[in-house]
């Protein structure tokens, strides 16, 4: 497995380190958030945590475990299916979503927001289930020259170039999501 990586691109401890961060300021802004509505954030029932299958497993595992806050943890399944070109390249969800997402608030986490199509999708469907708040959560943003994506995530680990990535959750063809790092895949492994 290691023998088909180009080269890392972002290597465990930089993830790592920036993980443990991002789980602070969340966990922080959602206290925030659920006592701005004079509730107790040590209460049960407040905060949702809501992974995209499959990619997301891994960085929401991580995630939430440096986030010193009750919240639970729901899922979702979307597919997305390629068009020629960003714009035409879509989403749809394959698994319903948890039920009681009324009045709470949700985070929505995903390992990559490459054309913006999956989060725009889960952000919008959960929009409909009346949450006190939704906010979307990627570890990684691609930036892709002339295309500028219908959503921004509130949160972002890391922009990476246009380039394809494997490891920490992230696949090629349902490998390599095992790769502690993150990756770049040599051209003959593709
Ligand atoms: C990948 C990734 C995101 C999505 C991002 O999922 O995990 O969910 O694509 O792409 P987008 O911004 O262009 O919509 P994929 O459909 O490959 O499934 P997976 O999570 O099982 O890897």
């Amino acid at each position: 497995m290691q023998g088909d990586i180009e080269r890392v691109l972002i290597p465990r401890e930089r993830i790592a380190a920036r993980v443990a961060e991002m789980g602070e300021q969340i966990a922080e802004d959602l206290r925030r958030a659920v006592e701005a509505e004079g509730h107790d954030a040590a209460e049960r029932g407040h905060v949702v945590m809501l992974p995209v299958l499959t990619g997301a497993l891994i960085f929401t595992s991580d995630l939430i475990r440096n986030m010193p806050l009750k919240l639970s943890l729901g899922m979702v399944a979307v597919s997305s299916y390629p068009g020629k070109s960003m714009e035409s390249k879509g989403a749809s969800l394959r698994s319903e979503l948890p039920k009681d997402l009324s009045g709470k608030h949700v985070v929505v986490v995903d390992d990559i927001l490459d054309t913006g199509n999956t989060l725009k999708l889960v952000r919008d469907v959960v929009a409909e289930q009346s949450p006190a708040s939704v906010r979307v959560c990627t570890l990684l943003t691609k930036r892709i020259e002339g295309y500028t994506a219908p959503i921004e995530a509130d949160y972002s680990g890391f922009d990476i170039p246009d380039e394809f990535v494997v490891g920490y959750g992230l696949d090629y063809d349902g490998l390599y999501r095992n790769l502690p790092d993150i990756a770049v895949l040599r051209r003959e492994a593709l």
